[in-house]
């Protein structure tokens, strides 16, 4: 192998997930929404990269992740996929592109992977939604199960409490996730269900599962960004760990850019021509 090509990182796959969880090695995803975030994370080492539809929250300001449309994930999607070299490229589909039909679930699909250049795209839901899921799969485009709090169904729940803690919806969860696996997703997004069940399933299926809120016995971890970077401030669910406050270090730097430009005091004589 030339230098060059040694030298290249290694593209993370699906099929490299399945490797890591064989060997016990942790999955690391993050979500990203722009080119220059998306860049740094790739160049950290993330596994995989979630274009989440949390970008209705986080980028876009609305209170939850329906209003989002599938024209603006493709373009956070296409934005991402220009900025990376290793990391896995997942897309979330947003609501109202998949739920009428699995054509609709097929033709959303390939809107995403035709336009954005991402690797797979993520759905939200069980058994409701194992016919699209097989219909996308024949297309040989890989997908992501998400199950436990689905946010896309916030109205129908009426609350972002812990899912599955009653042994029927546990149940239900157990059984949707087996579903999704036999339908032939490469893994399983498990988010805010108690640590004993993210175990359970973690250890029943035989695709990574990826979890938010689902303990620490699962095959990898998913934050969205902004929550993790401490952007965010108003969300403080008990399975976030903020690893920054860039919302206070961003205040302080703008802070003083105002009052170095109110003082004069910016731009100096070196930084002008
Ligand atoms: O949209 C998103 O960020 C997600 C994660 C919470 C898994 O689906």
């Amino acid at each position: 192998m030339s230098a060059a090509l040694s030298d290249r990182p290694r593209r993370v796959t699906t099929h490299v997930l399945q490797e890591m969880k064989i060997r016990g090695e942790k999955i690391a995803m993050l979500t990203a929404y722009d080119y220059s975030i998306a860049r740094i994370l790739d160049r950290a080492g993330i596994d995989v990269l979630l274009v989440g539809d949390s970008a209705s929250n986080v980028i876009a300001g609305y209170e939850t992740t329906i209003p989002i449309t599938l024209n603006e994930m493709i373009y956070y999607a296409s934005s991402v996929v220009r900025a990376i070299e290793r990391a896995l490229v997942v897309v979330d589909l947003p609501f109202g592109s998949y739920q009428g039909n699995s054509k609709e679930a097929l033709s959303s699909s390939i809107r995403i992977m035709k336009e954005t250049g991402a690797h797979a795209v993520k759905l939200e839901g069980g058994r409701e939604v194992v016919e699209s899921v097989s219909r996308i799969i024949s297309a040989g485009i890989p997908v992501m199960g998400h199950l436990g709090l689905t946010p896309q169904s916030i109205h129908k729940f009426g609350t972002y409490v812990v899912r599955a803690k009653e042994d029927a919806e546990a149940k239900k969860l157990v059984d949707d996730a087996h579903l999704l696996e036999e339908a032939g997703c490469f893994a399983l997004v498990l988010e805010k269900i108690p640590a004993t069940l993210g175990a359970k399933v973690a250890g029943e299926l035989k695709i990574p599962v990826i979890g938010i809120g689902a303990g620490r016995n699962v095959d990898g971890q998913v934050l969205v960004l902004h929550d993790m970077l401490g952007i965010t401030q108003d969300f403080s669910p008990r399975f976030l760990r903020r690893y920054h406050n860039l919302y206070q270090e961003i205040t302080g730097a703008v802070t003083k850019y105002i009052d170095d430009v109110k003082n004069i005091e910016f731009p100096n004589e070196k930084e002008q021509y």
